[in-house]
């Protein structure tokens, strides 16, 4: 896990000691900067997540330093410290942009609150848990602290120390995080630096995908003006990702099957043995067990892929991890479009948790981004939202009529009804036997829910 690191700039020892012990002892890095130009220095080289300054210092005083670094693209929140308070210098502080102000004497509890505050507005722990993901791009970085998600890292950890033979099969909704696991597999793997080859089993015609894996022979079709490596072997000792596995025809299912069983093939064409080294991986957001009931998914290769199998939950399973997934989107859209977002308001962070996210991740990654680019202020506002609060499935705001179970369903029960029932109707100019046979209920059973409920059913005759 990597530090939270924390720079304190006093001119004082004894504050820099009384700092350093808090700090350290709380488990973060912290250095020390004794003036400005030292300060500006360290932040440069250390990228601190959370500066601690002195106002009143020789040479480029704090509020200077303050300036001088709020005038950069980017940079770390800054508690500002003195010793004389007075109004003046506050007020000066805040609009420079610190985030807080600190009179001294500096408590322990005070600097801890101080730091939880920064901590949890920026949700750096969060951040910095899952940046150590040991050589994954930013892109890569899987974030997440619910039990399900802390469950799913475990997994990734203890798949990724099991021999390459071991296929892994990845099963969840769409936009849950299947090839960012794949990856962190690959990524955690014995060999990291070798090809991640991610195969999208839909994108191709089968003559095509099967040349894409396999290779072919100089010759082998009209084309094949040269031997052309596949898949298979490009990917050396790295991963073979297999997206959307249930797409997969039939007849290549059973030519993947071998290869699995074998740990070997030949090129299209060509009879050299070529064998296979790296790790494959397949990913489905289809119910392949369902599949292979239905018959169009091969029992014995579905065996054969589900060594160790991690099933993706849907992010609405797991809902605590929205804050720190859309901190984390803020994060990486707001530093793409050079904006200095601090975080959102409560109203905006409760639609945002309220929400179901029928694209899961990546439904979420798609708002925030939308919501930096239209942003103006420091904190997104719920019209930033692109009008996610009307999408909020309607249990979240049901209407329960009192503290009577029976009563407060039936009241419920009622609503729907009447609206079910007027609806149809309604599409069926008020022809009851029509609209009841559409729903799949008895004319007898729909007449009596329109009768209950007085519902008209004259005045939609033409
Ligand atoms: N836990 C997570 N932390 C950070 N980003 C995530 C996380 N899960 C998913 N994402 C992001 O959401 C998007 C979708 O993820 P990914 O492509 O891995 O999903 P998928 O399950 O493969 O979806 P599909 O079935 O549609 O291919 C990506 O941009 C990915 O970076
Ligand atoms: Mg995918």
């Amino acid at each position: 896990m990597k530090e939270t690191r924390i720079l304190v700039v006093d001119d004082d020892d004894h504050i820099i000691n009384t700092l350093h012990a808090v700090l350290r002892k709380d488990g973060f890095k912290s250095f020390a900067a004794r003036d400005g130009v030292d300060a500006l220095n360290k932040i440069d080289r250390e990228n601190p997540h959370l500066v601690f300054m002195d106002i009143t210092m020789p040479g480029m005083n704090g509020l200077e330093t303050l300036k001088r670094l709020k005038s950069k693209k980017c940079s770390p929140p800054v508690v500002m410290m003195t010793g004389y308070s007075s109004m003046n210098t506050a007020v000066a502080a805040m609009k420079l942009g610190a985030f807080e102000y600190l009179i001294k004497p500096l408590s322990v509890s005070k600097i801890r609150k101080t730091i939880e505050k920064v901590l949890s507005a920026y949700h750096i722990p969060a951040l910095d848990v899952n940046s150590d993901t040991g050589g994954l791009e930013d892109g890569d970085t899987m974030i997440g602290n619910s039990p399900a998600m802390l469950n799913i890292f475990k997994m990734i950890g203890s798949a990724a120390t099991t021999p390459a033979e071991t296929p892994v099969y990845l099963y969840g909704e769409s936009g849950t995080g299947k090839e960012l696991v794949a990856r962190a597999i690959h990524c955690n793997g014995k060999f990291p630096d070798d090809p991640f080859m991610a195969i999208n089993c839909t994108a191709l015609p089968e003559t095509l995908l099967e040349s894409e894996l396999f290779g072919h022979e100089k010759g082998t079709f009209s084309g094949a003006t040269e031997r052309k490596k596949g898949k298979f072997e490009i990917a050396a000792n790295g991963t073979i990702f297999l997206d959307e596995i249930g797409d997969l025809s039939y007849e290549l299912q059973l030519k993947l099957l071998r290869v699995l069983q074998e740990r070997e093939f030949t090129r299209l064409g060509g009879h050299e043995i070529v064998k296979v080294n790296a790790r494959f991986i397949a990913a489905s957001n289809q119910d392949l067990e369902r599949k292979v009931k239905e018959g169009t998914f091969r029992e014995d290769l579905y065996y054969r892929l589900d060594v160790v199998n991690i099933k993706l939950p849907p992010l609405r399973e797991r809902k605590c991890d929205i804050p720190l997934l859309a901190a984390f989107f803020l994060g990486r859209f707001s530093r793409q479009c050079s904006k200095n977002i601090r975080g959102f308001t409560q109203e905006t962070m409760a639609i945002l948790k309220g929400y179901h996210y029928p694209g899961n991740v990546r439904e979420l990654e798609n708002i925030i981004k939308r919501a930096v680019m239209h942003a103006k202020g420091e904190l997104i506002l719920p019209c930033a939202l692109s009008g996610l609060q009307n999408r909020i499935t309607c249990t979240e705001n049901l209407p329960i009529k009192n503290a009577n179970f029976s009563e407060s369903r039936d009241y419920i029960l009622g609503l729907f009804e009447k609206k079910f029932v007027s609806q149809q109707l309604e599409k069926y100019h008020g022809n009851i036997t029509a609209a009841a046979h559409a729903c799949q209920m008895s004319r007898q059973n729909f007449h009596r829910l329109v009768v209950k409920h007085h519902i008209r059913t004259d005045y939609l005759d033409e």
